[in-house]
């Protein structure tokens, strides 16, 4: 049994889309939430605190505990200043869903580096800096005897798993959340962290916002709504949960597919030379390889 009563649990980007999907049903299983989000536009720009705000009142009226929280998380100050904020509120803290995010989608050719720089920060820096400040707060609870369960769950996408053209700054900086989760798994194991990812796929307004995305995930006049961001949150949740025995793993998840992806491995075709290699000798024995499309 997934146990989330009475968890504290941290939603970054929680105001809208999946963000707000996770909170609702994180509180409605028990756990406290903050509810993080900037409320920013689609590319990051403006700010905005009621969007956090409204799905606390939502909570709230549906009988659950939250708080709302409007901090940057991209920022040192900002995601320090979220943690303190959840301690401060609910005196602990046991889960941190890294989830916010932004596009600025552009080719290699025409992206300027504004549009790089802020991808990779919102996303990268986005997790790295939550995760770091509540990973200090947890090895201080650590060594102060409390040996709990805590619990990591990062937000990666298909674009940086399979690559995306026209998303030279979203899949680099996704395929860093997935490297980012399994170094967090590796280290902070010693405190009781789990660390995982997941790679969704739902309507919500990023996606909405990409074409020929809208066509596919429109919503059916009835049945099963596959593309509902809703669909996401059990495996959230599931990931949040004390008994979870995943560490260091990704799953794809969209509608009821729930998909284990493998890691890079060592794995694959190898040429081996005694020496170093000569270039001609080389050429050669490169040809061996499959050549892949
Ligand atoms: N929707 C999908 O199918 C899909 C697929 C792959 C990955 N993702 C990822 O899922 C996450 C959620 O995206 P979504 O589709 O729900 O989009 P969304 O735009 O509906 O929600 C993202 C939320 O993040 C908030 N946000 C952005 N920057 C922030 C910051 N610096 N600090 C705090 N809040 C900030 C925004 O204000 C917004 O409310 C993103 O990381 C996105 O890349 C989504």
């Amino acid at each position: 049994m997934v146990e989330l009563e009475d968890r504290v649990a941290i939603v970054t980007g929680a105001g809208r889309g999946l963000g707000r999907e996770h909170a609702l049903f994180l509180a409605s299983h028990g756990a406290r939430v903050v509810v993080n989000d900037l409320g920013v536009a689609n590319d990051g720009s403006g700010s905005d605190c009621s969007p956090s705000d409204e799905v606390v009142a939502e909570i709230r009226a549906a009988g659950g505990t939250a708080v709302a929280n409007c901090d940057d998380v991209a920022t040192w100050d900002g995601s320090r200043a979220m943690i303190a904020a959840a301690i401060d509120a609910f005196g602990d803290v046991d889960v941190l869903v890294n989830n916010a995010g932004i596009l600025r989608d552009s080719t290699v050719v025409n992206m300027n580096e504004e549009d790089f720089d802020e991808v990779i920060r919102i996303h990268l820096k986005g997790h790295f800096a939550p995760t770091k400040w509540v990973a200090v707060h947890w090895r201080a609870q650590y060594k102060a005897g409390v040996t709990r369960r805590r619990n990591l769950v990062h937000t990666s996408s298909t674009s940086g798993i399979y690559a995306n053209p026209g998303q030279a700054n979203y899949g680099p900086a996704k395929s860093g959340v997935v490297t980012f989760s399994q170094i967090a798994a590796k280290e902070l194991a010693h405190y009781g962290v789990v660390s995982n990812c997941v790679v969704p796929g739902a309507r919500t307004r990023l996606t909405l916002s990409s074409p020929g995305l809208p066509e596919i995930m429109e919503a059916p006049p009835d049945g099963f709504d596959q593309w509902d961001p809703a669909n996401v949150s059990p495996l959230v949740a599931y990931l949040a949960g004390e008994t979870c025995p995943f560490n260091g793993e990704t799953f794809y998840v969209q509608g009821g597919t729930v998909r284990r992806l493998e890691p890079w491995t060592l794995v694959g075709d190898s040429i081996e030379h005694a020496t170093r290699w000569d270039l001609d000798e080389l050429d050669e024995a490169m040809r061996t390889f499959r050549t892949r499309r």
